[in-house]
């Protein structure tokens, strides 16, 4: 067919069949009844039947589409299904027909049937995860396998998507755009497209192909863990003998619309596609430019589309899908593309030999050039001086000598934060401080074409060499032999090489984009003579299995591909590619990391001295002074610890030495440490799963007093929940058993920093008390300001407790706890024997516990966990109205719980849905992560010196995420 009759073909309006006349059609040649649904086409009439005998697919197109097409389609649909691939049945009619000529409405028309897949599309998705890129990759490799040998002669046809046919296509088709700046992007973009292929072309291999092999004609369900899994494919209205490459292309480049803007995020489909039917070099060259080509065929076949018939609200829809996914497809260099597709599947670029240049500076031959380490482990680098504006290049010209930047380091100074995209930190120039007037001169022959005032770029046959910093250069497209002069260089000199002739590349690449732009722009140390690589990142998976190797398994790392974290700053953590992560999990780094003022103080106690509490030093006595002023009147004595765990094991020791008994009541599903009795009063079981079913004998637990989702709910709870202490301490008494205490976190910290319900811990403290027994407040993560409003959780419930323990944000990492309680129970311990810790309140322990209350007071932590914490909670609140998923927002100030359920009245948690939700969380550029026995609440407690800015920066992305697919 020729290519006018094609386009007229694709102008054509949809059959005109009416619901009625369809029903009828089935039940005359099918026998089948039931209701239809009309689905989207553009060209043809679909409608899903839902009839008793199950649900199908009825197709109706124009009489003159040629049987033999159709017959091929329901061929493959046969060859597939006999090789296990997932594709609809053809029904036959009554007659024992697959394809039916009728006439309806004076229209010639051919209808069939064909069996329905259940599920949907993925269309809707703004984004799709590389996993589902991976997946429709792997089966458009498949299908493609498949079909290899699969041959009919319905597949010679001319049809407008293959791209065999795109120039003439685009040609005819540019008229429906209107003259101005979009139109000669179309073209531009299909003419280097076809400029790319062309020489390929005769190398492309050819076979049968579906050619829509999209999120559109794929059909996905999700699985018990939320997980979407592909059902089928369906469409084969574009099957056709072509290129092979061409249905990967059709593929692709309906990935970039759910690409956020980034075409490199389709590479895990190109890769996935390699692994099942490897492509030739050729194939995988051709790629991008066919994509390219498939955008503009798309956008102005969309436009034609929406002209002919401009009532079809799916055109119309579709139209701006393909504008999309055309302004995406043009948004990098073609280059970068063609390098990154080829790296993803296992082909590099062959290195530039550049083998005989001559030095661009033949007067530093021999110097000694300082490499400048601008990474992220750089001892240039503290306390936030990376943020200084230009303070590289302070760094540069602090040399004494000749110094260099290094070509390939990803640069601490260009992060970026509270900032959802990756930032651009991969140097692809090296810097440079020579004395000013060094002379340059050509390293291999080329054009001189300058830029800006003092640079400019020698192109050269291979490479072009781009230079800033020149004076005296030479005059625009003045050809230079190799080693004539190219001018002098002022004090700061940059170049950077690049093998793509007229692309002016930038200084740096974005680390997802860094391989592909490292081989465009090769180091240039072969022009230079001394070395300014800098040494390859250390591979962050191999160190993961190293430790998996040696740290025992049970202590558990976050994520599965966890990032490589090295250095931290303020409330914000950096992996060695420079990306800052918003760290919204580290409640034990209250000041932030990296503080200054730890760093000094450890620093100058170490450099005194370390020893144990049994000396006698200034800073134990001075530490447990500043302790018990925090402390509630009647408080008196001290013991230093080294966690959280010894300060609770110690604190049920003291527990047991002043009651004289030995029977502990504890909250259902908190924790309280590792030890030996400090597990057995720990019964959360998303620590332990074992834990309801394995206490000893002397630990009681009771119901965990939640009010949002415990089994009595709401402010009105606390007599039920104190029934239920009641019930124990009863039984112990009736077993004539002595109550040794009580232990339980003030605000209920494992679900999220749920207050616990009002007048509960009065009146249990009483009745424990009643019965001789000390009641334990575990201030281990709530206390110590984090909630803002108090400094200690037991404050929110009007007690003091006989022990208070204390321990994480103390020592703001470094390993310090705290039991604080009367004199009178400290000495009931003294009387069965001494106590001591040799690391427990040592000099350095004890300085940095004083400088971290110093810090908070002077920064205005505490303030600060009131005002942005309750600036945080409002906002997380806001989402409760919005977002159906979001539960409840708990806690206070910088400690707070987001929970996510399914159904508000029966709460189910959405556990797979919270867990989605942190992985995205992190590829925003935040770290969070779920608690709960359901593991459906995100745990939010950041450094204390969180600002208004991340806080924002934090809801805004949970909003965001939220309104994606979750
Ligand atoms: C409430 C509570 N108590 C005690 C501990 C144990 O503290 P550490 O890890 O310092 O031993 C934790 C630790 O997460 C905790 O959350």
């Amino acid at each position: 067919m020729p290519l006018t009759t094609l386009i007229h073909r694709s102008s054509l309006p949809r059959p005109d069949v009416s619901e009625s006349q369809a029903l009828q059609l089935l039940q005359e040649h099918y026998g089948l009844t039931g209701t239809l649904q009309s689905l989207g086409s553009q060209q043809d009439l679909n409608f899903r039947l839902d009839s008793p005998q199950g649900r199908y697919v009825l197709k109706i197109c124009h009489g003159d589409y040629s049987p033999v097409e159709l017959q091929a389609q329901h061929a493959a649909l046969g060859y597939l299904r006999e090789r296990w691939l997932p594709v609809p049945g053809v029904v036959p009619a009554r007659s024992g027909e697959h394809l039916l000529a009728l006439s309806l409405n004076g229209q010639p028309l051919r209808a069939r049937l064909l069996e329905y897949i259940e599920g949907q599309s993925l269309t809707r998705l703004k984004r799709l995860e590389p996993r589902l890129m991976a997946e429709l990759g792997e089966f458009c490799a498949r299908i493609d396998h498949a079909l290899a040998d699969f041959s009919h002669p319905g597949l010679e046809r001319t049809l407008q998507w293959d791209p065999r046919h795109a120039p003439a296509l685009i040609e005819h088709l540019l008229p429906v755009l209107v003259e101005g700046p979009r139109k000669a992007r179309v073209q531009a973009a299909a003419t280097e497209a076809w400029q790319y292929l062309a020489p390929l072309i005769e190398h492309l291999p050819q076979q049968a192909v579906h050619l829509d092999i999209t999120d559109d004609n794929t059909v996905w369900q999700r699985d018990a863990q939320r997980h979407w899994q592909l059902q089928g494919v369906i469409d084969f209205g574009d099957l056709l003998h072509t290129w092979r490459i061409a249905d990967l292309s059709v593929t692709c480049a309906a990935l970039l619309h759910h690409a956020e803007g980034d075409p490199l995020r389709i590479l895990p489909a190109i890769q996935a596609y390699q692994v099942v039917n490897p492509l030739t070099e050729a194939e995988l060259k051709a790629l991008w430019p066919m994509i390219v080509a498939r955008a503009a065929v798309l956008v102005l076949s969309g436009e034609q589309q929406v002209s002919v018939d401009p009532g079809n609200a799916y055109s119309r829809d579709n139209l701006a899908h393909e504008w999309e996914i055309f302004e995406v497809a043009t948004s990098v260099p073609f280059a970068l593309m063609e390098t990154a597709i080829l790296q993803a599947a296992g082909h590099d670029l062959a290195p530039l030999g550049l083998v005989n240049t001559t030095l661009l500076m033949p007067s530093l031959n021999g110097q000694p050039v300082a490499r400048v380490d601008l990474g992220v482990l750089s001892e240039h680098f503290q306390a936030g001086n990376w943020q200084q504006p230009g303070i590289d290049q302070q760094l540069l010209r602090a040399q004494s000598g000749p110094a260099c930047s290094l070509h390939g380091q990803y640069r601490l100074s260009r992060t970026h934060i509270d900032n959802p995209q990756e930032p651009e930190t991969c140097a692809l120039h090296v810097e440079l401080q020579v004395p000013s007037g060094t002379a340059l001169q050509a390293p291999f022959a080329g054009v001189w074409h300058a830029a800006l005032t003092g640079g400019g770029c020698l192109q050269g046959e291979q490479v072009s060499l781009w230079l800033w910093g020149v004076v005296d250069a030479p005059a625009d497209g003045q050809a230079l032999k190799q080693g004539e002069p190219l001018g002098q260089s002022s004090v700061g000199l940059m170049l950077q090489l690049c093998r793509v002739p007229g692309l002016c590349p930038p200084l740096f690449a974005t680390p997802s984009r860094a391989q592909a732009w490292l081989a465009l722009c090769p180091s240039p140390q072969p022009l230079l003579g001394f070395a300014c690589d800098a040494e390859p990142l250390a591979d962050a998976q191999a160190l993961l299995e190293r430790r998996d190797a040696s740290f025992a398994r049970s202590q558990k790392h976050y994520y599965q591909q966890p990032p490589q974290i090295e250095r931290g700053w303020r409330n914000y953590l950096i992996d060695m590619q420079g990306r800052s992560y918003l760290d919204m999990l580290n409640n034990v780094a209250v000041l932030g990391h990296g503080h200054p003022r730890m760093v000094a103080e450890s620093a100058r106690q170490w450099s005194l001295l370390n020893t144990n509490s049994r000396f006698h030093y200034a800073a134990i006595a001075e530490f447990s002074e500043r302790l018990l002023e925090l402390a509630p009147e009647g408080m008196d004595r001290v013991f230093l610890v080294n966690s959280g765990t010894e300060a609770n094991d110690l604190a049920i020791r003291l527990a047991w030495a002043y009651s004289g008994g030995r029977d502990m009541l504890s909250v259902l599903e908190a924790y309280h440490g590792w030890s030996v009795a400090t597990d057995a009063i720990s019964t959360s079981i998303a620590d332990n799963p074992q834990a309801l079913t394995t206490r000893p004998d002397w630990v009681h637990p009771v119901m965990a007093p939640n009010t949002y989702r415990g089994a009595y709910r709401g402010a009105e709870s606390t007599a039920d929940y104190v029934r239920d202490v009641d019930a124990t301490l009863d039984r112990l008494t009736a077993q004539k058993r002595q109550v040794a205490g009580f232990i339980c976190e003030p605000v209920y910290g494992n679900a999220g920093g749920i207050a616990l319900p009002p007048g509960y811990l009065q009146q249990v403290y009483g009745k424990v008390r009643a019965l001789g027994g000390a009641c334990i407040a575990d201030e281990v993560q709530v206390g110590y300001g984090r909630l803002g409003e108090y400094f200690w959780g037991f404050e929110q419930q009007g007690v003091v407790p006989d022990i208070i323990t204390m321990a994480k944000g103390m020592g703001n990492g470094h390993p310090l706890g705290a039991v604080i309680t009367r004199r009178e129970i400290a000495e009931a311990l003294e009387a069965e024997g001494y106590f001591f810790s040799s690391a427990g309140g040592s000099p350095v322990s004890c300085r940095i516990g004083m400088a971290v209350l110093d810090v908070m007071g002077e920064e205005g932590l505490w303030d600060n966990a009131r005002t942005v914490g309750g600036h945080f909670k409002a906002r997380l609140q806001a989402l409760v109205d919005k977002h159906p998923l979001v539960g409840a927002v708990h806690g206070s100030g910088f400690y707070l719980g987001l929970e996510l359920v399914r159904d508000r009245s029966t709460l189910e948690p959405a556990t797979e849905e919270t867990a989605a939700l942190c992985e995205r969380l992190r590829e925003l550029g935040i770290f969070m992560q779920p608690t709960g026995d359901y593991l459906n609440i995100l745990k939010i407690k950041p450094p204390m010196c969180t600002t208004r800015e991340s806080v924002d920066f934090f809801v805004d992305s949970v909003a965001k995420v939220l309104a994606e697919d979750l």
